[in-house]
């Protein structure tokens, strides 16, 4: 394990005092794979460095926002510029109507949209309009597919298709999540099932197009085709939760993609968070107009917040939007991550470790495993330990990658073709190590 850092550590014990566990998200505790959290004291461009000063290569990107990098200037600029101009109003401002302009740009399956403040909240909301746009109860989400915290979303499957969730975290009342239906990612036949017996109750499907909360599981095209069919059919919203992919595998988002395999794809609903808030708490739900009206103060379904498109946020979300339309940029990202988990690939090959990768845009996954695995027990069958001795033999070489083995990875655009090859250089002594 690495060692802890004097000023982490006592960074650390100061925490633990005063915040449950030290931090105020737990993935950031490092729980899963020991050791001491790094605590961040700046960022600048694809490094972070900590509390002692140790410079680390970044791919975490705070889970997915800083798709420019940290600190990218026309970022600053339009954030400091925004600061100036006053923090929060709690009424209108033209700058929300811009991002609204540019994010239905980019993702035209949405009319209308609405900015909230983080991606639970845009999940919950967004579940809450389905609901209230169907007159229905149900909701099917999939194993392994992360959404926010909401309670209705905090469940593990039941017994069999015809029994509901159970609460996967305590404080959620049976009875919250007794509408939420969960099936496993990829199963084409488990989702016919499910609507064949609940068809009639069921107001949406919610599931993440590429599963970043599994690491990297991609909704396979035969699934997402039904999975649109069979919400079509029975009346049902599809809803895609865009909170990680979101213009960060592609301008046009995930759905974007899918359009191009399966003709005249589009969700119903879309959720965004990270990448549309450029690093600032910021995230969104849309889709079509008739559904969208359905919302409070035009409609019956409820849904406010006092920061809700913060000045400051959205302008920090609006230059970031600006700098990934330019063209090129997706290639250019695209084409570094894959370098990356390529690099990574032939480092493992080489050293004879199980490895597979996968990547879009700017997001990519790696398993110690032979085969991309395609649903959450598949992930699962990966050896935590060897993972652990990865992720820590990359931090104390300098490579921030996430402290779990579950979690997804993000290149930005100011990672290097030299931070590509230290980081390979880095993993290949690791993989020397697990080889043993
Ligand atoms: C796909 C997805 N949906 C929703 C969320 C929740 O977003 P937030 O952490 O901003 O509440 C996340 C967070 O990682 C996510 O990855």
């Amino acid at each position: 394990m690495t060692p802890s850092t004097d000023r982490n550590t006592t960074l650390f014990e100061r925490a633990k005092a005063l915040i449950p566990g030290g931090v105020n998200s737990p993935v950031r505790a490092f729980r899963a794979v020991g050791g001491t959290p790094r605590f961040i004291a700046r960022a600048q461009g694809a490094y972070m460095w900590d509390a002692d000063g140790q410079r680390f290569i970044d791919y975490i990107g705070s889970w997915g926002p800083m798709i420019l990098g940290h600190g990218h200037p026309a970022v600053l600029e339009a954030v400091q510029k925004a600061a100036l101009e006053g923090f929060s109003f709690g009424a209108p401002t033209e700058r929300e109507v811009e991002l609204a302009e540019e994010i239905i740009r980019h993702v035209p399956s949405m009319e209308m949209i609405r900015l909230v403040s983080s991606g639970t909240e845009a999940g919950m909301s967004a579940i809450r309009l389905a609901r209230g746009a169907t007159g229905r109860s149900k909701i099917i989400k999939f194993n392994g597919c992360y959404h926010g915290h909401a309670d209705s979303l905090l469940v593990k499957a039941g017994s069999g298709l015809a029994t509901f969730g159970h609460a996967t975290s305590a404080g959620v009342p049976p009875e919250v999540v007794q509408h939420t239906l969960v099936l496993e990612y990829n199963d084409v036949a488990q989702l016919e099932e499910a609507f064949a017996l609940h068809g009639k109750d069921v107001a949406c499907v919610i599931m993440e197009p590429i599963a970043g909360n599994m690491n990297f599981v991609r909704a396979s095209v035969p699934f997402m085709r039904r999975a649109r069919e069979l919400c079509t059919q029975h009346g049902a919203l599809l809803v895609i939760d865009e909170v990680m992919t979101g213009f960060r595998v592609a301008l046009g988002s995930a759905q974007s993609l899918y359009a191009q395999q399966i003709p005249g794809f589009a969700p119903d609903l879309t959720v965004l968070g990270k990448v549309i808030g450029g690093g600032m708490p910021l995230a969104a739900f849309g889709g079509p107009r008739a559904i969208m009206e359905q919302l409070a103060p035009l409609g019956p379904v409820y849904q406010a917040g006092t920061l809700s498109g913060n000045p400051v946020a959205t302008a920090c979300g609006l230059a970031t939007l600006r700098e990934i339309a330019k063209p090129g940029f997706y290639e250019q990202l695209a084409a570094r991550t894959r370098a990356l988990i390529g690099g990574l690939a032939g480092a493992a090959q080489a050293e004879g470790v199980d490895f597979c990768a996968d990547s879009e845009g700017g997001m990519f996954g790696f398993f110690l495993l032979p085969a991309l695995p395609q649903n959450y027990p598949e992930v699962l069958t990966t050896d935590g330990a060897r993972f652990n001795q990865l992720f820590h033999g990359l931090l104390e070489r300098g490579v921030y990658i996430a402290p779990a083995l579950y979690e997804a990875g993000f290149v930005s655009a100011a990672h290097t073709a030299a931070d590509v090859e230290a980081t390979v250089a880095a993993a290949r002594e690791v993989f020397k190590a697990l080889s043993k």
